[in-house]
């Protein structure tokens, strides 16, 4: 395992790279399974953990999933706050999804969401996508914390 304090991540953050980095890459979806798991058990703010995979280049669907069920389980990318990350190819933090007119609600509990393109040289394979009961619960900690997993998925389904 690398070490925590050179890294700048926490050890829950590592242990989770070094879970995924090291599982079997295929079958994707008992990958993504082991994703959803690792993050919605060690992370009390992720409330919501879902991963959703490109269907060709217009839409999003829900691969796996870990927390409260959703029925957005095929968006559009012209759509919501995950189409939008699809769309520019970068993470997006919405503190207040109240305030985000384009948010697709699954529930009334939500509060705030971080959504993560999984990408490789430009290419947006998925996204993973939390859910928050608090306001403004994502910061620059989780926002670097998940791009690196992101990068790390990207790696092993294209290697
Ligand atoms: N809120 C998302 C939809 C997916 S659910 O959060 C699981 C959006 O606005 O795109």
């Amino acid at each position: 395992m690398r070490a925590a304090a050179a890294s700048g991540f926490s050890k829950g953050q590592l242990e989770v790279l070094d879970l995924i980095g090291g599982a079997p890459a295929s079958p994707l979806d008992a990958l993504l399974d082991r994703v959803v798991e690792a993050l919605h058990s060690r992370f009390p703010h992720y409330t919501g953990v879902y991963l959703y995979w490109m269907d060709g280049p217009d839409a999003l669907v829900l691969r796996a999933f870990r927390g409260r069920p959703t029925e957005h389980v095929r968006i559009p990318v012209d759509r919501g706050i995950c189409g939008r990350a699809a769309r520019e190819k970068r993470t997006v933090i919405v503190d207040d999804v109240a305030s985000d007119p384009s948010y697709l609600a699954c529930n009334l509990e939500t509060r705030s969401e971080i959504v993560v393109p999984i990408m490789k040289d430009g290419v947006v394979f998925g996204e993973i996508d939390i859910d928050g009961d608090a306001a403004g619960a994502y910061g620059p900690t989780d926002q670097r914390f998940l791009e690196e997993l992101a990068a790390l998925i990207a790696a092993r389904v294209t290697s």
